[in-house]
């Protein structure tokens, strides 16, 4: 992929990041229509996930029709050259009436993600990523903390039915006792971009999908920070354990977290 290539793709992301979220918060401050469903246990969904959804893959195939697209809601395929959508990360919050919810776009080429794009309405933040490009939010250069030791450390622990609630327990418990706190927002995707942002020292998740993980996971690398190897053993479509935190409290974080892939 030429620079030109990538830069054009970074710029869509981004656009079409930041008028899904205008959809998505228009959504949001009109509750009374949020039209809430149930997934599974704890897995909310609203009309308003599909909806936003076929925008971006709408805006995208008009961008680029020779890209493949996946979203979390619609599915879709894995190509060389694959856009991986989150329409809204966050959902429980969203449906709830809590503003922190986001909209995530990644582009992976060849395997490697190359752009992403994070979008959170309620702050009118814009959190994005190139390879190579460094990560910014709202324009400003972003750098992963410099915090000494997980006495100082907060780190958010992303929880989901998908694996067993006592495995997340025994995380925390472990967390705690190195001595970190933690947190647990609800936005695998915001979470991961605040790791980027120095405003966490780390994200652990047992497992998280790729389109949660992906946009955020480029703006770590890319700020400075570590990252587990997310796409080992067909992590786009099957998912991973997740860890992203800084080069300092990687080994604390990742034998407290016990995520050592
Ligand atoms: C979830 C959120 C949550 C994370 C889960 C995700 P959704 O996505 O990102 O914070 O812990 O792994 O499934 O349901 O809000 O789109
Ligand atoms: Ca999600």
């Amino acid at each position: 992929m030429t620079k030109h290539d990538l830069e054009q793709r970074y710029l869509a992301a981004c656009a079409i990041a930041y008028e899904a979220g205008d959809l998505a918060r228009r959504r949001f401050e009109d509750r009374a229509s949020i039209g809430l469903k149930f997934k599974g246990p704890q897995d909310y969904l609203t009309a308003a996930d599909g909806e936003v959804e076929r925008l971006i893959i709408r805006r995208i195939g008009e961008a680029f029709p020779d890209d493949a697209c996946y979203g979390e809601e619609g599915g879709g395929t894995f190509g060389s050259r694959v856009w991986v959508i989150d329409p809204i990360d966050g959902t429980a919050n969203f449906a709830r009436g809590v503003p922190h919810f986001c909209i995530s776009i990644a582009f992976v080429d060849e395997g490697k993600p190359a752009v992403g794009a994070i979008y959170s309405p309620a702050t009118a933040e814009m959190f994005a990523a190139r390879r190579g490009g460094g990560a910014t939010c709202n324009g400003r250069p972003m750098q992963v903390s410099t915090t000494p030791d997980l006495k100082q450390a907060t780190i958010e622990l992303g929880w989901s039915t998908r694996r067993p609630m006592q495995n997340y327990l025994d995380m925390m418990a472990r967390v705690a006792a190195a001595g970190a706190s933690f947190r647990r927002a609800g936005s695998g995707a915001l979470g991961i971009a605040y790791v980027a942002d120095g405003r966490a020292d780390g994200y652990c998740e047992l497992h998280i999908n790729s389109w949660d993980a992906l946009a955020g996971l480029l703006m770590v690398e890319e700020a400075g920070g570590w990252i587990n190897d997310f796409l080992a053993h067909d992590g786009l479509a099957q998912g991973n354990p997740v860890v992203a935190t800084t080069p300092i409290l990687k080994d604390a974080v990742r034998a407290a977290a016990g995520i050592l892939g």
